[in-house]
């Protein structure tokens, strides 16, 4: 595989094409923004941890039957992925309160919700990345009824094996954010990443965040919590996998 020339960067990743049109190298970085990018820093470690997180989970998740843009671990900080054109959508999913919910609607932090949320955001730096609802989707064509309905259903199918997995590490899945895109065939398929930085992880009985959240509001021992969650899903996908 040959890496060609670099196509994209973004916060986290930079993206580089390679010698088969239909393939890309994604690149972690270990810059960290917050706030749209208003809080910068540098999580040592952090492109590290979050290619073999998100390759591990990607890998687990196509084992169950989710279609996901992971190929192949290429190195420490490199990753093969099928290209895809990204749907301008970040779909989050909630089980317990927390971070902008929180804040938006005046719930306290950690109130467990009786089935998950869905919650779309458009994703769009310049806008803040304004929440959108179905109707506003359809109607700024940035998926058809069909892919919405494909991106709600593989969304919540995903929620469901990574709650159980990592309530396996010991950990609560409070909440998630995840990227959809489309393949030269227009299959709808999960793209970007599933790691710390898209997720709150909370420690199950002691609820010490495990995530980003450490940096964004600096609670310190970020480098620690990175690795402390990476070993923990480490130990146990040898054990599953054994
Ligand atoms: P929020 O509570 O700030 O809306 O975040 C919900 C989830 O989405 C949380 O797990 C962090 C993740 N997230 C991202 O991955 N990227 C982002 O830009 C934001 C704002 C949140």
């Amino acid at each position: 595989m040959i890496k060609g020339r670099q196509i994209y960067e973004g916060k986290a990743k930079k993206v580089f094409e390679t010698d088969d049109p239909e393939l890309l190298i994604v690149s972690y970085k270990d810059d960290a923004t917050a706030f749209n990018g208003k809080k910068r820093g540098t999580i040592t470690g952090k492109g590290v941890i979050n290619n073999r997180m998100s390759n591990l989970l990607m890998e687990y998740l196509q084992d169950k039957g989710i279609p996901a843009h992971y190929v192949q671990e290429l190195n420490e900080r490199e990753t093969l992925v099928r290209k895809v054109s990204i749907i301008p959508l970040e779909v989050i999913i909630r089980n317990v309160s927390a971070g902008s919910f929180s804040m938006r609607y005046g719930v306290e932090e950690g109130i467990p919700f009786d089935t998950p949320i869905i919650e779309f955001s458009y994703k769009n730096d310049a806008l803040n990345d304004p929440l959108i609802n179905d109707h506003h989707i359809l109607a700024l064509k940035l998926a058809t009824a069909e892919e919405l309905n494909t991106i709600k259903d593989l969304a919540f199918r995903i929620n469901d094996e990574l709650c159980a997995l990592w309530k396996e590490c010991g950990v609560t899945l409070v909440d998630f954010k995840l990227e959809f895109g489309r393949c030269s065939d227009g299959t709808v398929i999960l793209a970007d990443e599933i790691s710390p930085d898209t997720c709150r992880l909370w420690d199950s009985s002691t609820a010490e965040k495990l995530d980003k959240d450490r940096f964004r509001r600096d609670l310190g021992g970020v480098e620690e919590a990175y690795r402390e969650i990476m070993a923990r899903l480490t130990k146990k996908l040898a054990e599953v996998n054994k």
